[in-house]
């Protein structure tokens, strides 16, 4: 099970990765075309996403990060002495450092969790340069599906996980429910999970953080057409197609989408598809919550939400969520 490649040996749980190919032909024949939120990020699309976190109207990165900055000795309270702390991805972010420096030597283990094997080691070991004392050990695998965690090198008083940036936002509901139960599975009895989750807002300020002025969101979302192109000898005019964002008030989320601005007909992978004028493909949703919704959803996975830290605004949170006992 373990892959021992680098200085890292990596808990290696990978998937077959889902084909792109698959996925994109599948969503293209349905009536609403559509096309998974994760294959936004090839290596284009996730430095587009890393300028995205630094646009004015892109709050949520900056306010996670003021929030875990004013209240890093609360959080690092929270998730308690010799704890195990497992991050639903690769920890690359200055989140993860801000939270590493709060726990220090204290940790019993950092168990980075992400699909991209490379992703993982540089980031892991980027990681382990800075904070040596911290026994790192990362695990491959898909994490929204169960994986099983390496023993730690040390014996952990609680596993805490960790999903920061409101990602929980990019799944469905009911697949944010199911995703955040597998976590109350992972983590016990005694577990926890400190989660950002952005919240519901004026509908201006939702909307321009997914159509900045600058285009970068608009880029970062055609650039799946460019993909598409590239890897699926398709035949998107960029020209032809137009970023949209939309509020859905009855899903609570903002969809975005790519509108075909005339009727045509594009080849993908030697299949041809009719646009009609005006005819979008729904590449993702945000969802937004409420506390209370947040709560709930929290619940019925078998969460207690135990603390809450926002900014002045109440823009966004993050929240520590123990495993509570509540029947699912
Ligand atoms: C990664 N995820 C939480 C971002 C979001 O806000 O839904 C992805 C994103 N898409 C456009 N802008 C940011």
């Amino acid at each position: 099970m373990s892959t021992s490649t680098s200085a890292h040996p990596v808990f290696d749980q990978a998937p077959a990765t889902e084909s792109f190919r698959e996925a994109v032909l599948n969503g293209l024949r349905r009536e609403q075309k559509q096309i998974p939120s994760k294959f936004l990020y090839d290596e284009r699309g996730s430095k587009l996403f890393d300028k995205i976190c630094e646009l004015d109207e892109y709050y949520p990165t900056r306010t996670e990060l003021a929030i875990m900055r004013e209240h890093g000795a609360a959080l690092a309270e929270a998730v308690g002495p010799e704890a195990r702390l497992v991050e639903y991805g690769s920890g690359s972010s200055l989140k993860t450092r801000l939270l590493l420096e709060r726990l220090g030597n204290d940790l019993a283990a950092y168990v980075p969790v992400d699909i991209s094997k490379n992703h993982l080691l540089e980031s892991a070991e980027a990681l382990a340069e800075d904070y040596p004392s911290i026994p790192i050990q990362p695990v491959c695998a898909d994490y929204t599906t169960a994986f099983d965690l390496p023993a730690p090198p040390r014996p952990a008083r609680r596993t805490v996980g960790y999903y920061p940036g409101s990602t929980i936002g990019n799944f469905r509901r009911e697949d944010a429910r199911a995703f955040l139960a597998q976590i109350a599975d992972t983590v016990g009895s005694d577990g926890g999970l400190l989660i950002g989750v952005d919240l519901k807002k004026d509908v201006e300020v939702l909307k321009a953080a997914y159509d900045d002025a600058e285009g970068v969101t608009a880029a970062f979302n055609k650039n799946l057409l460019r993909r598409m192109n590239r890897e699926l000898d398709a035949t998107f005019d960029l020209a032809t197609f137009e970023h949209q964002v939309l509020w859905n008030e009855a899903r609570g989320c903002i969809e975005s989408h790519l509108h075909s601005t005339t009727a045509q007909s594009v080849s993908v992978a030697g299949e041809s598809f009719a646009f009609e004028k005006g005819e979008t493909i729904h590449t993702e949703d945000s969802h937004k919550y409420t506390l209370d919704e947040f709560s709930s959803l929290a619940a019925r996975a078998g969460f207690d939400v135990e603390s809450v830290w926002t900014d002045e605004q109440s823009y966004f949170s993050v929240q520590h969520c123990t495993v509570g006992n509540q029947t699912r």
